[in-house]
């Protein structure tokens, strides 16, 4: 039997009471703040939560044989979840950057053959070996941010060879290290630049010959689409999403991230689980959205980097969206691995408050990777996964930015992360 006790957090954070159902509206404010917090697990999964005094009375015994933390001064949260990454890559394109700094767009970029197509030539190349160790550091660096949960997204290989390599590299990183992956397959990220006239053709690659093999080899949860004008349309979404569905895979979508295209109501067509990006989503893809309880998991990161006006996430709060962040974590449009710089845009940029930045990075990026039975808040019964951060109260959070306030890290139970070093 092994005991962990954080002790003494001056606001422990526990984002409690929202496992059932995503936060919504007034909801996401709530993020279950206890004073003087303290949390004890066993065996990697929470047994008490509450203020120190009142555990250290009725846990005695347990806290005696207890690793202690002493969070004294500082602030403990559920560690922070991810929902959208797209982490297995190789390479880097800071040419773009500097070509976007020029004047250039990213899909002139990407129409001219970079983008995307330069990450799928780079990640193409690397070997297994390669792909999981350029990988592998980004995930110390997350996990060092304070963040122990992420989705992580295929789409830069777009052969069924390449697809699988980068499932099978995320799977075994999830086997490997101590972040937790959970994988969604994006075969149809981008038009391979060889179907570039016979795009039909490449829809129907993805799902006759590349979703039965990634779904018989159960290498992905959930299955992704680039709705894009220039990259796949409502229609052949809809046509990749609907067969994943067949394979029991469960449909997410990347929806109005560079114009305005029916990517949000798409995503309340098939019912999926969550519209990503949503930068120029519509008043009506944001009632779809709504209505069929679809999770926006907004990337201001994106945003920032692309240089583009931010999603309306105020507004799509205020409309009854369960609202999520995400850093996008990739080397084109979001080439960042801080969610915490996230959640300083998420207020500064979009009109959030501190408390629905918490959430949204917490239960409610849990459930839009469908685990947040497990994971995204600090309650009896659940895995304990927490964050210390060197500040004394949330808002301090999101109030000094662009810094990393990550001290410990503690995954299923563990210390990972000691004094800002992975042990
Ligand atoms: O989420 N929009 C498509 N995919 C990524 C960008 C990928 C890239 O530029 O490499 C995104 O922004
Ligand atoms: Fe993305």
């Amino acid at each position: 039997m092994s005991y962990i006790y954080l002790k003494n957090a001056s606001e422990l954070v526990t984002v409690a009471g929202h496992s059932e159902k995503p936060a919504k509206k007034e909801k996401m404010s709530d993020i279950g703040i206890i004073e003087n917090g303290s949390v004890l697990a066993k065996d990697g999964v929470i047994i008490a939560v509450g203020t120190d005094a009142t555990l250290q009375e009725q846990y005695a015994e347990e806290i005696k044989q207890a690793e202690v933390v002493d969070a004294t001064g500082k602030i403990v949260t559920p560690g922070l979840v991810d929902p959208h990454t797209h982490i297995v890559y190789a390479g880097t394109r800071e040419n773009e950057y500097a070509m976007r700094l020029e004047g250039q767009t990213y899909m002139e970029i990407m129409n001219a053959g970079g983008g995307i197509h330069a990450t799928t030539r780079a990640t193409q190349a690397a070997s297994f070996e390669e792909l999981y160790e350029q990988s592998k550091e980004r995930l110390d660096k997350m996990l060092l941010n304070g963040i122990t949960t992420i989705e992580a997204k295929s789409g830069y290989g777009l052969t069924l060879e390449h697809e699988l390599k980068q499932l099978e590299v995320a799977k075994k990183l999830n086997e490997d290290h101590y972040m937790d992956l959970v994988s969604t397959f994006m075969g149809a990220h981008a038009v391979p630049l060889e179907y570039k006239e016979k795009p039909e053709e490449f829809v129907d690659l993805v799902i006759n010959e590349m979703l039965p093999v990634v779904a018989e080899k159960k290498l992905a949860v959930f299955n992704d689409v680039f709705c894009e004008r220039g990259v796949f349309t409502p229609e052949q979404s809809k046509r990749v999403l609907e067969a994943g569905k067949q394979y029991g895979l469960i449909p997410k979508i990347h929806a109005d991230e560079i114009e305005p295209y029916g990517g949000a109501e798409t995503a309340g067509e098939v019912k999926a689980i969550s519209a990503e990006h949503l930068l120029r989503a519509s008043d009506d893809g944001i009632k779809a959205m709504a209505d069929n309880d679809v999770i926006g998991v907004v990337l201001p990161g994106t945003a920032f980097f692309l240089m583009a006006d931010y999603a309306e996430a105020r507004k799509m709060i205020d409309n009854g969206v369960a609202l999520a962040l995400s850093t996008d974590a990739n080397p084109g449009s979001s080439p960042t691995l801080s969610l915490q710089f996230i959640m300083n845009l998420g207020c500064l940029e979009m009109g959030m408050t501190p408390e629905e930045v918490i959430t949204a990075t917490t239960i409610n990026a849990a459930h839009a990777i469908n685990e947040a039975d497990k994971i995204g808040s600090i309650e009896v019964g659940k895995q304990a996964d927490f964050t210390m951060f060197d500040v004394k109260n949330h808002l301090m959070l999101s109030y000094q930015y662009g810094m990393n306030h990550a001290q410990t890290v503690v995954k299923k139970g563990k210390v990972v992360v000691k004094d800002r070093h992975i042990i």
